[in-house]
């Protein structure tokens, strides 16, 4: 099964195993830089089946820290573009990017300088936004709470870098609904406290993510893979449960997405999530079992007889994984089963397994 084709909307994936989004902290004024190059080239050679490019900001202020990528303007379009083609000439597996805005997690320290800290005056730290002024973490501070015009501001800044994404030459999007971001401040009601129309029941708090969703999806080709990211819970009491991610990825399908990554936790630092071989699997499964769309998971999902018997038994459809593709980079060749998949190793590494 892992090596089964998949088809996701209009393209196929040669296998079941795509890179997971992970953060470098090392562009420039938003535009990859020659770490993202020897980085990215390393994982799309490693047999996944899809490279999901990491987390990028739709404008300046969505931004973790100040070295995330970002891409708002015809400069970084151009230079994600010279990326994509440099990639693309290597290998041609599908290139998606993960593209997000950090509401109140943004203004932060790269986390190897010092994790879990926002940024001091004299490091440029900015305002941040968020649904309501909650501040993430003790120590941290608040966040403005958006107006309706800043709001409908930041739902054009989506449909802005779907277009510069899409002319930059990528294949997919995967728009970030997860691990405590704005667009999950606004879902989570530990995050979203307001009483106007995006906030308040589940419909409402649905509201702000629905809103990008859909101008996103008028943007983004339809020949062109659209994904999200999601909390399948929050692991909190009164957080976001499995019943309200169904909602929402109901909403998502209708709206022409073609799959959905099920992840969870990082609107507060500290829930009940544990991490456990394939930890997301139970409430992953059960979001596929409630919707028809393309589920994906990820968190330990490197064991690949694991993986396998999950897809086997339609749990999930495909999974992400993220740090293995880093630790044991040939960990896909290695797998048992991959003997009789040889056409997935470039012809130059033949001899080496
Ligand atoms: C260095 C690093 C950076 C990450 N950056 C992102 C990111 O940009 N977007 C995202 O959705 N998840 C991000 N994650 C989470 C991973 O995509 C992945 O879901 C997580 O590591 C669990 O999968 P794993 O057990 O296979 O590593 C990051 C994880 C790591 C280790």
């Amino acid at each position: 099964m892992i090596f089964k084709k998949i088809k996701i909307g209009k393209l196929s994936l040669n296998n079941r195993v795509v890179v997971s989004p992970m953060c470098q902290y090392s562009a420039k004024n938003g535009s990859p830089t020659k770490w993202h190059y020897s980085h990215l080239l390393k994982l799309i050679n490693s047999g996944a089946s899809m490279l999901t490019i990491e987390s990028t900001a739709v404008n300046k202020k969505g931004k973790i820290t100040h070295n995330d990528l970002c891409l708002s303007n015809t400069k970084q379009k151009i230079n994600f573009k010279k990326l994509i083609k440099f990639l693309k000439l290597h290998n041609n597996i599908p290139l998606t990017l993960q593209i997000s805005h950090a509401g109140r997690k943004g203004s932060s320290q790269i986390p190897w300088i010092k994790s879990n800290t926002p940024l001091t005056k004299k490091q440029n730290n900015w305002q941040t936004v968020s649904a309501s002024p909650i501040k993430k973490d003790k120590n941290w501070p608040i966040p403005k709470s958006l107006t309706k015009i800043e709001i409908k501001k930041i739902i054009k800044d989506f449909a802005k870098t779907t277009k510069l994404a899409m002319l930059a030459g990528l294949d997919g999007l995967e728009i970030h609904m997860a691990h405590g971001y704005l667009i999950h401040q606004f879902l989570s009601p530990i995050s979203n406290k307001r009483t106007d129309e995006y906030g308040g029941s589940l419909e409402k708090r649905c509201r702000f993510a629905i809103e990008i969703a859909k101008i996103v999806r008028k943007v983004w080709p339809k020949n062109k893979i659209l994904g999200a990211r999601i909390t399948g819970t929050d692991h909190l009491k009164n957080g976001i449960t499995v019943k309200d991610s169904i909602y929402l990825v109901n909403k998502l399908k209708s709206i022409g997405f073609n799959y959905v990554c099920v992840s969870s936790g990082g609107i507060l630092t500290k829930t009940k999530l544990r991490f456990y071989k394939g930890f997301r699997l139970k409430f992953a499964s059960q979001i596929k079992k409630n919707s028809k769309i393309l589920v994906r998971t990820s968190g330990q999902m490197d064991d690949l007889s694991f993986a396998e018997t999950a897809i086997k038994k339609k749990e999930v459809d495909f999974v992400a994984v993220g740090r293995n593709f880093i630790k044991e980079p040939s960990f896909i060749f290695k797998y048992s089963k991959f003997k009789k998949e040889k056409k997935i190793l470039n012809n130059q590494y033949l001899r080496c397994i």
